[in-house]
């Protein structure tokens, strides 16, 4: 097996776009826009930006050293730059991580093609009441639920089936830009309704009374979550880069990208919510019951037949899509661990994590449901895995790893692979990164972990 040449992306623009296919998802289009919503508008926004450039993109690039240069999968890669020691362990946690929140990022993502089905025979069309029985009765349903994730799953599982070029760097080159278009036909359509002004001005003027350590926090989690950092996916992709990839400039790339997108999505949201009057702070429950009931209203008073109904088959989509990049890259972590240390076939290991990612996907959906009453620790197991992976393991293993690359690989590897051999002219860049990634980011990471348990 480790004869054989080794896949990879076949482009700059297929690492590109597959990278930031995995970090575009839920996180943007969903977490952004109600994070924002509760945290004051603009002044969230602003500090997300120092929150993707300090901590985000230094994580992002240590994810990318360790990957490439170990060429294997996330658990091998650091398996070989530790040299085997104790710190290997954090490659195998992320792998758990990565595999953990694929099952449950699974239902979501089934919930959001349900609403493209929904949105698309007519089904999301009534008051708001109905919306939101009709969210409460589907989550709750013992059936639907697991049927979209079956599907959803069904779809990785091809696409991650036919391997990294033919499988996920097609998909993402297709998927990406399309995303992005629609996109920005339904920014131009929200942002041309009256009182849209409304809703910019709360994403871009900043009102500093709003600013708080919960701001901050928030801001510092969802750059995290936002970048797919510490769950393996990283890592994964970065072993398919060449070794002329620009490690740091495509961070970069994808950190600017994945803020855009999230903007876009607040750009959708909010001009739309302003211009009826409702509120965006609804939290989760934004995208699923509060935004159908504001399309319907803002778009059902312009005098273009189907404009509600178009823009909301087009948003469900563009999401799920989104959340189907990411679940890719998800899926990827287990697969290529799977197939690496098993030793087994792309196919086969393909097929397990599909089959395992259902089983856990199903207890998932149905916790929400007829398992509701099997809590462990007070949660039920959809809350668990989100509390266990986003609050738990994604701190731990991103803490991990900076004190890792910043304090214990030889400083020597780390430049080799952050410049490309000395080959690139980014030798100052390299002593930012190392300054953030040895003081700022762990301290940064530690404050949220202890925070989130209500220690300071
Ligand atoms: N970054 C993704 C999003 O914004 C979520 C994700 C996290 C995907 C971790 C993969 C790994 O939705």
């Amino acid at each position: 097996m480790s004869k054989l040449k080794r896949a990879s992306f076949g482009s700059k623009l297929g690492v590109v776009l597959a990278t930031a296919g995995s970090a575009v998802g839920l996180g943007n289009i969903w977490r952004f826009p109600y994070m924002t919503g509760q945290n004051g508008g603009a002044v969230f926004i602003m500090i997300y930006v120092v929150c993707v450039l300090l901590l985000g993109i230094p994580c992002m690039v240590s994810e990318f050293i360790i990957g490439r240069y170990g060429q294997a999968n996330t658990a091998r890669s650091f398996r070989k730059i530790s040299s085997g020691t104790a710190w290997m362990l954090i490659g195998y946690m992320g792998v758990l991580t990565g595999f953990l929140i694929s099952s449950y990022y699974a239902v979501v993502s089934g919930w959001c093609l349900e609403y493209v089905w929904a949105s698309l025979i007519g089904k999301l069309q009534g008051n708001p009441d109905y919306i939101r029985t009709y969210f409460e009765t589907f989550s709750q349903d013992p059936v639907r639920p697991v049927f979209w994730t079956l599907l959803i799953l069904l779809a990785t599982y091809l696409i991650v089936e036919h391997g990294v070029r033919d499988g996920i760097e097609k998909a993402s080159k297709l998927m990406m830009p399309t995303l992005f278009i629609l996109l920005l036909i339904i920014v131009v359509a929200s942002c041309m309704l009256p009182d849209a002004q409304k809703g910019i001005d709360f994403m871009f003027k900043p009102d500093i009374s709003k600013i708080n350590g919960d701001v901050f926090l928030g801001a510092l989690g969802q750059s995290f979550y936002s970048l797919s950092i510490a769950m393996g996916c990283i890592c994964t992709y970065a072993s398919y880069f060449s070794k002329n990839t620009n490690l740091a400039g495509t961070a970069i790339q994808i950190g600017v990208i994945d803020f855009f997108v999230a903007l876009l999505a607040g750009l959708v949201i909010f001009p739309a919510a302003f211009s009826v009057g409702v509120n965006p702070d609804s939290g989760p429950s934004l995208i699923f019951i509060t935004l159908p009931n504001v399309f319907q209203q803002a778009f059902n008073s312009i005098p273009i037949p189907y404009l509600g109904y178009m823009i909301s088959v087009l948003f469900y989509l563009l999401l799920s899509m989104a959340a189907l990049t990411s679940l890719m890259s998800l899926h990827e972590v287990s697969t290529a661990f799977l197939q690496e240390e098993v030793g087994t076939t792309r196919k086969r290991a393909a097929i397990i994590v599909t089959i395992c990612c259902l089983v856990i996907g199903i207890f998932c959906s149905l916790s929400l449901s007829s398992l509701n009453s099997y809590q462990l620790f007070g949660m039920t197991l959809f809350d668990l895995f989100d509390f266990v992976t986003g609050q738990l393991f994604l701190p731990i293993v991103g803490f991990l790893t900076c004190i890792f690359i910043g304090w214990f690989v030889p400083h020597k590897l780390v430049r080799d692979e952050f410049t490309n051999l000395e080959t690139l002219d980014n030798g100052r860049l390299f002593h930012v990164y190392l300054f953030l990634v040895r003081y700022v980011c762990p301290i940064c990471i530690l404050f949220i972990f202890l925070h989130q348990f209500g220690l300071i």
